[in-house]
């Protein structure tokens, strides 16, 4: 009885307080106010977005990401017509307003078949906190980061999130992971269409063996957390501190 009044309480207090959803801070392990995030997800992401190709618990992981983690910045590819750089912009704008997005896709000439041609990036097109650029993901955001960092000949700290949702096969997701890991080993990162199931399915599972072989010699540095109940299935990889 005192233990729901006084859960009760602290909800309605946390209710109030959205500038910070994250839970536990100083605590080892990833948290944040699932009831007050739902709440933000119902009231300003679905009627935006919906839930494709991201549904309820990968929009949850990718909102929930932003507040825990308070990005310095986020690097997402590719852009398609802007459903993951809308919802990242829509939860930074409330829970990480200092967080630089950028979004990239491939050049308009690229030969991909998901390219979104005329269609690029058309939720976030009007939105000036979105930086949108075309190339190749990976090269195009380290690049950006590595600039970012190094300020007349000085190296500043960054906290960075990366969202990898472009190609979706084991060569392309190894390389972004080992890229990302080799140049800025302190990010996040988030991964698009990591579902597993047996070969019945016929499921492409190319990112899911891939982040099972990154994992290999470093589950200890990541905390990871998975949406596992169906496709598309997402993956966060949520560094722990260094120390
Ligand atoms: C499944 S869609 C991404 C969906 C998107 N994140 C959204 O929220 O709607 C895949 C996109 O990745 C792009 N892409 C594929 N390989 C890429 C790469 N190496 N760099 C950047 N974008 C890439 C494709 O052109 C396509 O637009």
């Amino acid at each position: 009885m005192l233990y729901t009044l006084k859960n009760k309480i602290r909800n309605k207090i946390r209710g109030l307080k959205k500038g910070n959803l994250s839970v536990n801070d100083r605590c080892e392990f990833f948290e944040v106010d699932g009831w007050v995030l739902s709440d933000f997800i119902l009231k300003k992401i679905i009627p935006i977005t919906g839930v494709r190709p991201f549904p309820m618990g990968e929009l949850e992981l990718m909102t929930a990401a932003v507040c825990r983690i308070k990005p310095t910045h986020i690097f997402e590819w590719g852009t398609h017509i802007g459903k993951s750089a809308r919802i990242f912009y829509e939860a930074c704008k409330l829970y990480s307003p200092q967080t630089e997005i950028h979004s990239t896709d491939l050049p308009d000439t690229a030969d991909h078949e998901e390219h979104p041609r005329n269609k690029r990036a058309l939720l976030v097109k009007n939105i000036k906190a979105v930086h949108l650029h075309q190339g190749d993901g990976l090269d195009t955001s380290l690049q950006i980061l590595k600039k970012a960092t190094n300020i007349a000949g000085k190296t500043y700290g960054v906290n960075p999130l990366f969202f990898i949702d472009g190609d979706h096969s084991y060569d392309s997701v190894r390389r972004e992971l080992q890229g990302i890991y080799a140049a800025f080993p302190q990010s996040h990162i988030l991964l698009h269409d990591t579902f597993l199931q047996s070969k019945e399915s016929e499921y492409n599972i190319g990112p899911h063996e891939a982040l099972e072989e990154f994992l290999t010699d470093k589950r200890d540095k990541y905390q990871v957390i998975a949406t596992e109940t169906g496709l598309p299935g997402m993956t966060l990889l949520y560094r722990k501190s260094v120390t």
